[in-house]
């Protein structure tokens, strides 16, 4: 039965491959299956959504038809699904058409909208899929195109990041940014709540990290080094505090909020470095003891926290411990990168720890530093990851490595056999330039990464054996915030290479195409334009 499918799928897939032009439907990222039919079905307030009355999906639809369209449905999970229906079926665990969580099969004939998933994300993609092919007017009465569709991703990992540190975004901003991950089945926000520049989470044992590290005074303006990083003479600071921090009952609508959009939040607390604004309230954590202020600058701090003070990582677990209550998820990100050891190679704690425990140097001081919070971490049952600096001085022994210097350390990491998320520099920071023509560009951190370069990537190095690619968990856009001043850059720094990145995570190599791609996203941006998205309208030629 089990290879019936696939093969049948297979022949589909190919299919639908040599019928590219004839099966645009404004739907991103690309499912992997779709066949389109001729007629419609016609949705209105006589409707009935066949599904449990708590069903998350169901009432999802019912809010965003009256919202949109001002059609009024009734969830009914006994109405016979024969006539006039969308329903929710759950295909039973036993089923031997595809185990996969995340698939579902959605289809649309003129009777009515049948949805069948397994227990898991498939609902909810397969509504993201129907929310897509919605007419973008109408009132009352909308028709919907008779399609089918059968779906799964190609990668677990389908991730995007955002620094709230550099620039703090609001509770809304972020439930925003979760929305838009949502819409196209990405399922892992990784959230920079830490760094130099503000420490955004509220820890109830620690309140001067809400009143005093979530706090910068004032920030540069503009850009305050030359293209190879050396400060420039006369910088100007705007003389503007800016702060802001996430209180705990904040994390957990936003937890919530996530869980029930099946996007897993993975914090980051950054450590050893990226630390300066802890310090600033905590000083006694570093190893000369401060006086030290939130960084007003963009860069690296010397001071990071002082790893020969066994107080130092009571502090930091006490900060672990709260945050392991917080996020549910399995991973809590540590940072891990650039961290200068210009402290550590004049502090005589740090020099006596390399001594005590037989380190060659400052390189293992930092994995010792990793691995004894690793075990930390573990021991609440949770795993670390960390940036690819994590993989100097010695990888701690359950790790997962997230590779931004390249794909180097991703796949060092993955021939050690530790998991990898690659989000390479080039092209995964959506903090880059994305079109060649700065001149019109709000000022951004440097780079180019243009939406074909995203498009285009392949998370998996061939150098990599088969058994090695499979460590590689997926990929990840990365939005640092250091020159993204609102959240209205946000939005045009993401998209649409997260819509791009989206579909590289999801489609299968061989039914991505970046023409048909561009001609979906002139289709589909008519959805982002309801929904006021301020993406980048290069490739829109409507
Ligand atoms: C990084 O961009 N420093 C991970
Ligand atoms: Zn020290």
């Amino acid at each position: 039965m089990k290879i019936r499918f696939f093969f049948i799928l297979s022949i589909a897939v190919k299919f639908l491959t040599a019928q590219e032009e004839k099966t645009v439907l404004p739907i991103i990222p690309q499912p992997n299956y779709i066949s389109v039919n001729s007629g419609y079905f016609s949705l209105s307030d006589t409707t009935v959504i066949v599904a449990g009355k708590d069903l998350f999906e169901a009432n999802y639809l019912k809010n965003y038809l009256k919202e949109n369209y001002d059609i009024d449905v009734r969830i009914d999970p006994t109405y016979p699904p024969f006539k006039n229906f969308i329903s929710f079926l759950s295909i039973l665990s036993n089923s031997t058409e595809s185990p996969d969580p995340e698939f579902y099969d959605l289809k649309v004939t003129k009777k009515g909208i049948s949805i069948r998933s397994n227990a898991g994300a498939g609902s909810f993609y397969a509504l993201q899929t129907l929310l897509q092919m919605l007419p973008l007017e109408g009132s009352k009465r909308i028709n919907v195109t008779n399609f089918q569709i059968f779906d799964s991703p190609r990668y677990k990992w389908r991730g995007m990041h955002l620094d709230c540190s550099r620039h703090f975004f609001t509770k809304e901003e972020v439930k925003k940014y979760i929305d838009y991950l949502a819409m196209y089945k990405m399922n892992v926000f990784h959230w920079h709540l830490t760094d130099d520049q503000g420490w955004r989470i509220e820890i109830k044992k620690y309140p001067l990290l809400t009143t005093i590290s979530s706090q910068r005074k004032e920030t540069v303006v503009g850009k305050p080094v030359d293209t190879r990083g050396k400060p420039l003479p006369g910088v100007k600071y705007d003389g503007k505090p800016h702060g802001g921090f996430y209180s705990q009952e904040d994390i957990k609508e936003i937890v919530a909020y996530a869980e029930a959009r099946h996007v897993t939040i993975v914090p980051e607390i950054e450590m050893p470095g990226h630390s300066l604004a802890a310090l600033a309230a905590y000083p006694q954590y570093s190893c000369t003891g401060g006086p030290f202020e939130t960084y007003t600058t963009w860069g690296v701090s010397d001071d990071v926290y002082c790893a020969g003070n066994d107080s130092t990582f009571h502090f930091i677990e006490d900060i672990l411990s709260e945050v392991i209550g917080l996020f549910p998820g399995k991973y809590i990100h540590i940072g891990g990168d650039e961290c200068p050891k210009v402290r550590w190679k004049k502090c005589q704690k740090c020099q006596s720890r390399i001594k005590d425990e037989h380190l060659a140097d400052e390189n293992e001081l930092q994995s010792y530093f990793i691995k004894r919070i690793e075990k930390y971490i573990n021991s609440n049952s949770r795993q670390i990851i960390g940036w690819d600096e994590i993989l100097e001085g010695g990888l701690a022994p359950n790790a997962t490595v997230m590779s931004w210097r390249g794909t180097k350390g991703g796949i060092a990491a993955a021939k050690q056999q530790h998991n990898v998320i690659m989000t390479p520099g080039k092209p995964c920071y959506f903090d880059h330039y994305q079109v060649k023509d700065r001149s019109k560009e709000p000022l951004a951190i440097g780079g180019f990464n243009p939406v074909d370069s995203v498009y285009n990537y392949d998370p998996t190095p061939k150098s990599l054996s088969i058994s090695e690619q499979n460590f590689i968990l997926g990929a990840q856009g990365n939005v640092w915030t250091e020159y993204i001043l609102n959240f209205k850059q946000v939005e045009y720094m993401s998209m649409p290479r997260m819509s791009a990145l989206s579909e590289t995570l999801w489609t299968k190599t061989e039914n991505k195409n970046f023409k048909n791609f561009l001609t979906r996203l002139n289709l589909h941006s008519g959805l982002l334009d309801k929904r006021k998205v301020n993406y980048a309208k290069h490739f829109i030629t409507k």
